[in-house]
């Protein structure tokens, strides 16, 4: 399945965050989503033709600390609308990008500049909320870090963007979006995962340092499962929000479902000179190598054991009452395998044939299909759910679906109480979460921030194929 090896040859020596950079916070910024064309394999392979922010795959890294206002002015170079979403930020509607929505898409050409605090510091991303399995499968999507205050101590803080491209033999992307095998199976999976929008051979390590990572899947569909070889990092943060640290353990993955993050301290215990490999699985467990730890000859210091990192402050997120919390539930259903025998389109009852057919609509959430046309919610479409403002709700999620699904929601940052009827000790909070195959999932927050939200599978040719609603905070 994964042509990735294809590639490897012509791609060594680039360097993994080179595309990467820093700039002055409070600073306006500008995006433009453009075409451009990137040396991604390298000879003799052709440039691949993108769609990125500004020229560079992942767009520019924006930065900021917590408490301060994040300032973007966008101009459209691309041929068709668009928006920027702010994923896991959690600001006022009117700003979240999602076309007719919260704004008017912006047209070629046009501009819109979206202004917001950035309350909780973490790990964010940013991408385009129209036509997003075209626009983000072509490359558009960026990393925005917001600093603590008071950020951990370590000796590098280090991104990697994860994602994965399905390029045909000339590493040009394929044409087949939302083609129906992906639409109603597990998505667009690439053949080519990039880190940091390349392929990349080796990440450079000093045995006895310790390094900040950031992990990102802003991929259309995969699902990372990394592990590091003889390597144990700390989990510290998921979704931008702090965790208590955990030690992972020996040999255990971190999973990453489309739209999630997760905040390690990785600590450089490997022997200088030495290489250990960094893996992923897919779904049905093939293994292959996504990059190499390579350790130079030198010790970053002699201590080769560091004490446990401490706990990241919290983000101010309200706290929801569990006993006073209303529950809602929310089923998943659709899809290949999945037994779905009747849904409601456009207020319709429809066959899930028709709903195809007629809508390109696989998915459902409580049995409504969303189709995902321009334009669409200006048409008018009743709130999955409407919430009451400043009360506490409990998702009861049930996937009766045969595939997993990143749930994402907008707005808020939800506690995961339980996955698959297990209760999660720390009960982490998340904006998207991965349910598994006929899974279930206990998601409770305070609906505190009023507008109309999106609640999606951030599989992107599942959210393109009925798989979303919104959910209505007054
Ligand atoms: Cu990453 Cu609806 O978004
Ligand atoms: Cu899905």
């Amino acid at each position: 399945m994964l042509t990735r090896r294809l590639f490897l040859s012509a791609a060594a020596g680039l360097a993994a965050t080179g595309l990467l950079r820093r700039d002055a916070q409070a600073a306006p910024f500008r995006l433009k989503p453009m075409p451009a064309r990137l040396p991604l394999i390298g000879a003799p392979h052709p440039e691949t033709a993108l769609w990125t922010y500004n020229g560079s795959l992942p767009g520019p890294l924006l930065r900021l600390t917590q408490g301060n206002r994040l300032r973007v002015e966008v101009v459209n170079g691309l041929e068709q609308e668009t928006t920027v979403h702010w994923h896991g930020v959690r600001l006022p509607n009117a700003m979240d990008g999602v076309p007719d929505l919260t704004q008017e898409p912006i047209k070629p050409g046009g501009r819109f500049t979206y202004e917001f605090a950035c309350e909780d510091a973490g790990t964010f991303w940013y991408h385009p909320h129209w036509g997003s399995a075209e626009q983000i499968g072509r490359g558009l999507y960026g990393v925005l870090i917001v600093d603590e205050k008071m950020p951990p101590v370590v000796d590098r803080d280090i991104v990697w963007a994860l994602s994965d491209l399905r390029l045909n033999e000339q590493a040009q992307i394929t044409e087949d979006f939302r083609h129906p095998m992906d639409v109603s199976h597990a998505g667009r999976i690439g053949n080519t995962a990039l880190l940091n929008g390349r392929l990349a051979e080796r990440f450079a390590l000093r045995a006895g340092e310790r390094i900040r990572l950031r992990l990102l899947n802003m991929a259309n569909a995969r699902i990372f499962h990394l592990r590091f070889e003889q390597h144990r990092p700390w989990l510290v943060a998921l979704d931008g929000h702090p965790v208590p640290p955990r030690q992972l353990a020996a040999d255990e993955a971190v999973v990453l479902g489309p739209g999630m993050r997760a905040d390690l301290i990785l600590d450089a215990t490997g022997e200088p000179g030495g290489t250990y490999r960094v893996l992923d699985s897919d779904l049905r467990g093939s293994t292959y190598r996504l990059v190499d730890l390579a350790y130079g000859p030198m010790r970053a210091r002699q201590a080769a054991n560091q004490a446990p990192p401490s706990a990241l402050a919290p983000n101010p997120v309200p706290e929801p009452d569990l006993a006073g919390a209303e529950r809602l539930k929310l089923a998943l259903g659709g899809g290949a395998m999945g037994g779905l025998a009747e849904l409601r389109v456009d207020g319709r009852p429809m066959g899930l044939r028709e709903a195809f057919q007629q809508h390109r609509v696989a998915w459902a959430l409580n049995g409504v299909g969303r189709p995902d046309r321009p334009g669409d919610h200006r048409h008018g479409h009743a709130p999955l759910f409407s919430l009451s403002r400043g009360k506490s709700y409990i998702f009861e999620v049930e996937n009766d679906t045969a595939w997993p699904h990143p749930m994402h929601l907008h707005g808020h940052a939800f506690r995961v109480l339980s996955l698959d009827g297990s209760p999660l000790a720390d009960r982490p909070f998340r904006d998207t979460v991965l349910i598994n195959p006929r899974g279930k999932a206990e998601l409770a927050f305070v609906a505190d921030n009023p507008g109309d939200w999106m609640l999606h599978c951030h599989i992107l040719e599942h959210q393109a194929g009925g798989m979303m609603a919104t959910v209505r905070v007054a």
